[in-house]
């Protein structure tokens, strides 16, 4: 890690107990000047997920966190900023005692091949210069059989994973701790650091994939991350490298 004194650290800590979407909330406020602002809620009532998905967010059963910052280097940097909450995710839980998670490109949380949680970047700014980013992560930690029902995807809860699920504060100390550090180390050195560390826990990287573009469908095998954040796949005619936001990925293998 690098020393505290080099930290942002947090520039304020909120926990609502009902917003429309925490990404939403921090959005409509400016960013800090140093450091993060930090918004958790018991529930939400609009929860959202990436491309205009909603995202299931029942009360007091689940982590529904964003952090807003700033970073500099312009608005190319944002690509690979998922990655690095994901990262930072994936190395807490085992602290927590839950081994496995793997992360599917970009913003996708597995265990055992399932959707344990996801990751909402937002934000914007200009070409170079400070970029503000509102990073949002959902983690699914005891999912009510009620709301279950309305989710369309394979998902998974940390109550299912083991017995003693840790308490949701304890939950997004940790999280919150590890994220911290990482989006510190991701803006003094960019994402380089970050991509034999994502390396570990790539969850596509050997799998045959199909990648959609537009209305095309690019189908190969994914071999790991470009040095921005792309994912990079072995297509019978050549390679394709494909950028967050332009493409969904499935496993088909
Ligand atoms: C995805 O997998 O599509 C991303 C899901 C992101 C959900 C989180 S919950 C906290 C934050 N507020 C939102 O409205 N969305 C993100």
């Amino acid at each position: 890690g690098i020393a505290p004194a080099q930290r942002a650290g947090i520039a304020s800590l909120e926990a609502a107990w009902q917003i429309d979407s925490t990404n939403s909330e921090l959005l409509r406020r400016a960013a800090p000047a140093q450091g993060a602002d930090i918004l958790l809620a018991e529930r939400q009532s609009g929860g959202r997920g990436r491309r205009g998905r909603a995202w299931s967010s029942p009360l007091a059963a689940n982590l529904y966190l964003s952090l807003s910052r700033q970073f500099g280097g312009g608005l190319a940097r944002l690509g690979g900023l998922s990655l690095v909450a994901g990262v930072a995710v994936a190395e807490a839980l085992p602290a927590l005692g839950y081994d496995g998670v793997r992360l599917k490109w970009p913003n996708d949380l597995l265990a055992d091949g399932r959707k344990l949680g996801g990751i909402l970047v937002e934000g914007g700014g200009e070409h170079a210069g400070p970029v503000r980013a509102v990073i949002g992560l959902g983690l699914n930690v005891r999912m009510p059989a009620a709301a279950a029902q309305s989710i369309d995807q394979p998902w998974i809860d940390l109550a299912s994973l083991r017995d003693g699920t840790p308490t949701r504060n304890a939950v997004a100390a940790a999280l919150l701790d590890r994220m911290l550090a990482a989006f510190d180390l991701f803006d003094a050195e960019g994402l380089a650091p970050f991509l034999p560390r994502y390396e570990k826990y790539d969850a596509l990287r050997g799998e045959a994939v199909s990648v959609l573009t537009g209305n095309a469908s690019h189908e190969g095998i994914a071999t790991g991350i470009a040095a921005d954040g792309a994912l990079r796949v072995r297509l019978a005619d050549g390679e394709g490298v494909f950028h967050s936001g332009e493409v969904s990925v499935r496993r088909v293998g």
